[in-house]
C-alpha cells in the first residue's frame, strides 16, 4: 500500500479502545484517518486523539467501507459478527477478543515472539489474551536457550482487564467501604475491593476457568510448540492497572538464574528489575503506563534439577492489549501485508 491506511478502532470508548487511540498517536502510526466506532449507546460522543477529539460513530455492517485496517476491542460477540463483515469489505482486522484466537486460519501474534506467523494471514489476525502475552515474551528467549518442558503460572490480574465498568466497580466499592456503606457487585460475582477472586471468565468442564485454558492453549500456538506443558491458576486482585505473574519453569537444559538474567536483559520488550537487596523488583504500580514487560525475583527452583522461579509484571492494557495490537499493525505495514488475500 503506497498511501497511508484509513484505520477504524472498534470499541473506541472502552478501556482498551481509549488506550489504543493513545498508542496510535504516541507511536505516530501512519494513518490517513482514524475512525472511532462503538455501540449506538455512545454514538455522537467524543474520544480524545492527540490534541483533538474524534466523533464516535455507531458500528454497523456498512462501517468498514473505505477502511483498510480495523482494530477490534469490543468483546467476543462483536468480533465474531463484525470481523468477517470487515474482511469481506477488504479490511484487515486485528482482533483483541477471544473469538478467533484458536482458529487455524488466524495467526495469533506477539511481535517479539512469532512475527513470521503473520505472513499467511487470511484477513483476521488475533491479539492474544493479556496474561498470555506478557508470559510468552519472557518464555520465548528462555525456550530458545534451554527448551521449556513445563510452566506453572499463577496470575494476579488487575480489574482493568474486565473493562471500564470493572475499574469503576473497584473504585466505588473502596469509596463505599470507607463511607461505611453497602458494596454493590455488578461486574464480579463477589466484592473485589480488599479481596482476591480465583475466578476469571467462566468455569469449564475440567474445573479450570476459560482464562486459565487460554493461557495453556494460546501459549502452545504462539510458541509453535505443543510440547510445552502449561498449568495455570488465574486470580483477579484489587489492582487497577498491571497484571503480575508468578512463573515456575522447568527446562530440558539447565539455565542458571545468572544466565536467565543475561538472556532476558538482551531480549526484546523486556526489562529486568532484579536487585532484592535494594528492594528492586517489578510491581504493577510502576509497570502501569509502561511498554515493557518487567521481570525480577529470578531464582533457582531448588526442588528440581532444571527449574527457575520468577515474577513477571506488565501493563495489561498496554502490552497486554493496545500496544501489542498496534505493534501487529506496524508489522503489517512493514511486511506489506495490509491487504486481504
Ligand atoms: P459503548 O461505550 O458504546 O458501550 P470495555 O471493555 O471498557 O467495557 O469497552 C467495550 C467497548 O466495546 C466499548 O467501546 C463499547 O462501546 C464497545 N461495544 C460493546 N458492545 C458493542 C456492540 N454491540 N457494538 C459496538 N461496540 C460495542
Amino acid at each position: 500500500m503506497t498511501r497511508q491506511p484509513v484505520v477504524a478502532v472498534v470499541g473506541a470508548t472502552g478501556a482498551v479502545g481509549r488506550e489504543m487511540l493513545k498508542t496510535l498517536a504516541h507511536r505516530n502510526f501512519p494513518a490517513q484517518k482514524i475512525i472511532p466506532l462503538a455501540s449506538s449507546r455512545s454514538a455522537g460522543s467524543k474520544v480524545p486523539f492527540n490534541d483533538q477529539e474524534l466523533l464516535v460513530q455507531e458500528l454497523t455492517e456498512q462501517s468498514f467501507d473505505g477502511i483498510d485496517l480495523a482494530i477490534f476491542s469490543a468483546g467476543g460477540a462483536t468480533s465474531e459478527k463484525f470481523a468477517p463483515i470487515a474482511v469481506r469489505s477488504g479490511c484487515v482486522v486485528v482482533d483483541n477478543s477471544n473469538a478467533w484466537r484458536m482458529d487455524d486460519n488466524v495467526p495469533l501474534i506477539v511481535p517479539e515472539v512469532n512475527p513470521d506467523a503473520l505472513n499467511n494471514h487470511q484477513g483476521i489476525i488475533a491479539n492474544p489474551n493479556c496474561s498470555t502475552i506478557q508470559m510468552v515474551v519472557v518464555l520465548k528467549p528462555l525456550h530458545d536457550a534451554g527448551k521449556i518442558v513445563r510452566v506453572i503460572v499463577s496470575t494476579y490480574q488487575a480489574v482493568s482487564g474486565s473493562g471500564q465498568k470493572a475499574i469503576e466497580e473497584l473504585e466505588s466499592q473502596v469509596r463505599a467501604l470507607f463511607g461505611m456503606q453497602e458494596v454493590e457487585s455488578k461486574v464480579y460475582p463477589h466484592q473485589i475491593a480488599f479481596n482476591c477472586l480465583p475466578h476469571i471468565d467462566m468455569f469449564l468442564e475440567n474445573d479450570y476457568t476459560k482464562e486459565e485454558m487460554k493461557m495453556v492453549n494460546e501459549t502452545k500456538k504462539i510458541m509453535g510448540d505443543d510440547n510445552v506443558k502449561v498449568t495455570a491458576t488465574t486470580v483477579r486482585v484489587p489492582v487497577f492497572y498491571g497484571h503480575s505473574e508468578s512463573l515456575n519453569i522447568e527446562t530440558e537444559k539447565k539455565i542458571t538464574p545468572q544466565e536467565a538474567r543475561a538472556i532476558l536483559t538482551q531480549a526484546p520488550g523486556i526489562k529486568v528489575l532484579d536487585n532484592p537487596s535494594e528492594k528492586i523488583y517489578p510491581m504493577p504500580l510502576f509497570a502501569a503506563g509502561e511498554d515493557e514487560t518487567f521481570v525480577g525475583r529470578i531464582r533457582e527452583d531448588e526442588t528440581i534439577a532444571n527449574g527457575l522461579n520468577m515474577w513477571v509484571v506488565a501493563d495489561n492494557i498496554r502490552k497486554g492489549a493496545a500496544l501489542n495490537a498496534v505493534q501487529i499493525s506496524e508489522l503489517l505495514l512493514q511486511k506489506n501485508l495490509l491487504r486481504v488475500p
